[in-house]
């Protein structure tokens, strides 16, 4: 089912953003393509775009309900989501409680090394530049937002880190690290945006040692594990098993 949407805004890797009849909120689109190292890497997974859009729905639904201020509305269908108009700060912002991935790579620090406090990186949003990590320095330098809003910034992706740790945990799921995106409403006020979602967390399952069977994220499309839309669906079944009632569709 696709909802009456009007024009096409912007469209990303994984997303197409679309006008709506309301001029502050806006149609999301997930889409099954899947894209790794800049897009040097596609597929197209079927299922993704839905169940992407039905977890981030889900964690949305759980972070707002503990009073954090999110872009999300509802869901319009099993793949669009129904979201404030943001104007979104080109910075990707990651938290890592355990070490892996880019870190590892760029450092001799171990894999699976726990990290406490968590460690929270800004990168600089933009594919021609290969999203470069920023010191905090250069995000000054940049003067993409104020001092007081980065500090905003820090503080939410902190209090979002604790509780989505606690709420994955609850389902035998361990967070290891996640990208999040911030941006600014028409009246100005800081809210998360984008998704949250195996495409952008690293998520493994509490109830399996195996160093590659344990992975439930994108990291099985970056490491052709396999199996990619399944381990989506673990998850998806584990968020849903706790938080929800069938969705109505607006
Ligand atoms: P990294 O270890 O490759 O820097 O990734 C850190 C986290 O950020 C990981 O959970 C995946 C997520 N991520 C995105 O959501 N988008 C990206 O473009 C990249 C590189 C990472
Ligand atoms: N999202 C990025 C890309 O497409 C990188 C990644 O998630 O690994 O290319």
């Amino acid at each position: 089912m696709t909802p009456d949407h009007g024009q096409l805004i912007y469209e990303g890797k994984a997303k197409r953003i679309y006008r709506c009849d309301l001029p502050d909120r806006v149609f999301i689109e997930f889409k099954n393509d899947a894209t790794a190292f800049n897009a040097l890497k596609r597929a197209e997974l079927a299922g993704k775009g839905r169940i992407n859009c039905q977890i981030s729905a889900s964690l949305f639904e759980m972070l707002q309900s503990k009073g954090v201020l999110t872009h999300y509305v509802g869901v319009a269908a099993e793949n669009w989501m129904v979201a404030q108009s943001v104007d979104v700060i080109p910075l990707e912002v990651v938290v890592r409680n355990i070490a892996t991935g880019s870190l590892c790579k760029q450092t001799p620090i171990n894999h699976g090394m726990e990290i406490f406090p968590p460690l929270l990186d800004f990168y600089y949003k933009d594919d021609s530049l290969g999203d470069p990590l920023l010191t905090k320095a250069r995000l000054r330098l940049l003067d993409l937002i104020e001092e007081s809003q980065l500090k905003e910034i820090e503080k939410q992706a902190t209090l979002i880190n604790d509780l989505l740790r606690v709420f994955f945990d609850s389902l035998d799921l361990i967070l290891v690290d996640f990208k999040l995106e911030f941006g600014f409403n028409d009246q100005g006020k800081l809210l998360l945006a984008d998704e949250i979602s195996p495409d952008t967390c690293r998520i493994w399952d509490k109830t399996n040692n195996h160093p590659q069977d344990r992975i439930l994220d994108k990291d099985r499309f970056r490491k052709d594990l396999g199996e990619v839309v399944e381990s989506y669906e673990e998850i998806l079944k584990r968020v849903q098993g706790v938080t929800s009632k069938p969705r109505n569709y607006k």
